[in-house]
């Protein structure tokens, strides 16, 4: 554990657009019904930004939200990661948008991570290095997005399945723990199964078009995001040489209620033990995290001293696990 220190979650915080989109509304726009959504995902509804709103507004509230359950002075933040796919612009990175809406003036550093769907499991692992080797005191850990604007809205396919939002945790340095260990993983070999396939070098007329879109071969995707994430919670158990009863709570990337139930199973969990948001919130790629896990702080089922295990799955492939004591 390097110098002794561990990452301590302080603080967690979450915001979601106003606008509800639910699966009726959809079915007025698309061949879709509310039955085949509901079943093949456990999505019933998904939150979606308005016009004028950024993925940087939203960092910024859940953010306010995670510093002002921690009770500390927003200067002490020595470290910023935002994970994201949706930023506000090429560059600058969200999190020096949200370090300067912050009035956050120290100095420290501050930059995205991108890694999709398993963004924020990224994200925590770099913020949990930094504090382990005293780089920082205090790190902001933000997962933000607005999915909703890399989705084309007349691809029944994959509309349906995403949402917008943000969820954000304040880690501190302390003696006892904490994050326990972080599990991160990559495979570049199955990109094209899950991708915005346009951008700055590639299919830039797309992008000129507004029809940067997300593609995904759904099934294939559904295959390896169960595999992935089931060995990574081997690993996780595996490594800490801990047994499956001693992990209180699953706060999972939550894109499919089946693949949420295969990893309860695989846990031997009921769903009780599980943080579910898929059915209200969607998809929110690196946001999904935070969400669920402020969800469940804030409505008294994670409490201080309990064991989670959060994983995340997302395109390029990535994938991880972030074991933690509350
Ligand atoms: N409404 C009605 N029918 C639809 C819809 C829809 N919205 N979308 C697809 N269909 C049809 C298809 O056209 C297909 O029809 P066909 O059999 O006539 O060809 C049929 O439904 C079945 O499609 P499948 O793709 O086989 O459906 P599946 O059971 O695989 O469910 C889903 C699709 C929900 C996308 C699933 O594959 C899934 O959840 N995949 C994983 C997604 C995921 O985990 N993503 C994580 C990372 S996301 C990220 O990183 C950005």
């Amino acid at each position: 554990m390097g110098k002794g220190r561990y990452a301590k979650i302080i603080g967690t915080g979450s915001f979601l657009p106003e606008r509800v989109v639910t699966n009726k509304d959809l079915e007025a726009r698309i061949a879709t019904t509310d039955e085949w959504i509901y079943s093949r995902t456990g999505i019933r509804e998904r939150r979606i930004v308005a016009a004028d709103e950024k993925t940087s507004d939203l960092a910024e509230r859940a953010s306010c939200a995670a510093i002002e359950m921690a009770g500390i002075d927003p200067q002490l933040i020595d470290l910023i990661v935002v994970a994201t796919t949706t930023p506000d612009q090429v560059f600058p990175s969200v999190a020096c948008l949200l370090q300067d809406r912050l009035g956050i003036h120290g100095g420290g550093p501050a930059f995205d991570v991108q890694a999709v769907c398993a963004g924020f499991v990224y994200a925590m692992d770099i913020a949990n290095r930094y504090v382990q080797t005293g780089g920082c005191q205090y790190a902001l850990v933000v997962g933000a997005e607005t999915f909703s604007r890399i989705i084309d809205w007349t691809d029944r396919e994959t509309c349906v399945l995403f949402g917008d939002g943000a969820g954000a945790v304040l880690l501190h340095a302390a003696e006892a723990p904490g994050v326990i260990s972080t599990h991160l993983h990559a495979d570049g070999r199955y990109h094209e199964l899950l991708s915005v396939p346009s951008g700055v070098s590639v299919n830039y007329e797309q992008v000129l078009r507004g029809e940067a879109y997300a593609q995904m071969q759904g099934s294939e995707v559904f295959k390896f995001a169960v595999k992935c994430m089931g060995d990574v919670v081997d690993e996780t158990l595996t490594v800490n040489g801990i047994v499956k009863s001693s992990i209180d709570w699953l706060v999972p990337h939550q894109a499919n209620i089946r693949i949420i139930a295969a990893m309860a199973r695989k846990l031997d969990m009921t769903m009780d033990k599980v943080v579910v948001t898929v059915d209200r919130h969607g998809n929110t790629s690196a946001a999904s995290i935070p969400l669920a896990l402020d969800e469940a702080v804030r409505d008294g089922r994670i409490r201080t001293g309990q064991t989670l295990i959060m994983e995340g799955f997302g395109g390029g492939f990535t994938w991880g696990s972030v074991l933690v004591k509350m």
